[in-house]
């Protein structure tokens, strides 16, 4: 079959997708072929499990009879000025085996940023950061509030913020699960270096630090996320995966440092921070922090944004400033 035949059997399968953009390769073809028919038929896909339909309206039924309870009982306001009430955390990380040229190696690490949801939330994650300038920013997906529709304010908002953050090396990116196709071409044109299910590579006086980012694996695991990992053999690496639920695939695959979100950890809570809800099929004693498995680090963010009702109770949202060391393993 020749190219010609090929990019016809694309445009048949894919409709809309018709117009991706020509550098992409086929790789990436072929799974934004797969991800635009899991979105447009509501399907996820969960690992060893297939695919199953999703069930957004019983969904937003108990998120609206929850926003309205907190409304009645006066709490709503209080749970908004919680969720705006940010805070910038650095923590140092410690691998043996950093390569020494990456030691003191800082990442701004920023995940469901959810950005329409809450206004003003990138100036204020901006006002946190003026005048840093960090080696590298990592963004571990869910730019939007909701899971399906438009996504102009948020890439509008995106822009605005990606604009705003000082790096010597760049910005990566990887989708979440309220991320779709679409919005991989603007995040793109911005300048942010999407991850999907793809590597980026670092060298400093002949010594690598590799990134691998993985498509979502919440709604939309693929066996390409699990097989990107295989390249962590290759140099240190740091993986970024949407949530905490590929952290047994990662860890046989050698990855250091996994660095994830999606959680929000818990975002309301009980009293202590218990979660009622961890949005976890997979990891789920890693809905937060810092946290070990099977001698990988892995750090949950999070998040900067809310989703759902733009509210939080004893969680709170962050922004983290990881700093990289050469010692004895540690946090
Ligand atoms: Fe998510």
């Amino acid at each position: 079959m020749g190219p010609a035949s090929k990019e016809m059997r694309w445009e048949t399968q894919s409709g809309v997708l018709a117009g991706m953009p020509a550098q992409w390769s086929e790789a990436r073809r072929f799974w934004a072929a797969n991800r635009f028919w899991m979105e447009t038929q509501n399907l996820a896909s969960k690992r060893y499990g297939g695919k199953r339909k999703q069930h957004w309206y019983a969904m937003m039924v108990m998120t609206k009879v929850l926003e309205q309870a907190l409304r009645i009982t006066g709490y709503y306001e209080a749970g908004r000025a919680h969720a705006d009430d940010l805070r910038l955390r650095h923590i140092d990380l410690a691998f043996p085996d950093l390569p020494p040229a990456f030691d003191g190696f800082t990442l701004l690490h920023l995940s469901d940023l959810h950005l329409d949801g809450s206004p003003g939330l990138e100036d204020r994650i901006l006002a946190l950061i003026a005048g840093q300038t960090f080696d590298l920013c990592a963004l571990t997906g869910d730019y939007r509030a909701a899971v399906h529709g438009p996504h102009d304010r948020a890439m509008q908002a995106l822009e605005r913020l990606v604009r705003g953050i000082d790096t010597r090396e760049g910005i990566l990116g990887i989708l979440g699960n309220h991320d779709d196709t679409h919005m991989v071409p603007p995040i793109e044109a911005m300048g942010v270096r999407l991850l999907v299910n793809e590597r980026f590579v670092l060298e400093r006086d002949g010594q690598r630090l590799q990134f691998v980012g993985t498509d979502d694996v919440h709604y939309y695991y693929t066996d390409q996320a699990a097989v990107a990992l295989q390249s962590a053999r290759d140099a240190f690496t740091i993986a970024l995966i949407h949530s905490p639920e590929l952290c047994d695939a990662a860890a046989a695959a050698g990855v250091s440092l996994y660095l994830c979100g999606h959680t929000h950890a818990g975002q309301v809570c009980l009293p202590q921070g218990v979660p009622l809800v961890k949005h976890l099929r997979a990891g789920r004693a890693y809905y937060r922090g810092c946290w070990h498995h099977q001698g990988m680090l892995g750090v949950t963010n999070s998040g900067a944004g809310t989703s759902g009702i733009p509210v939080r109770f004893n969680s709170r949202g962050e922004v983290l400033v990881l700093h990289l060391r050469r010692r004895a393993h540690g946090v």
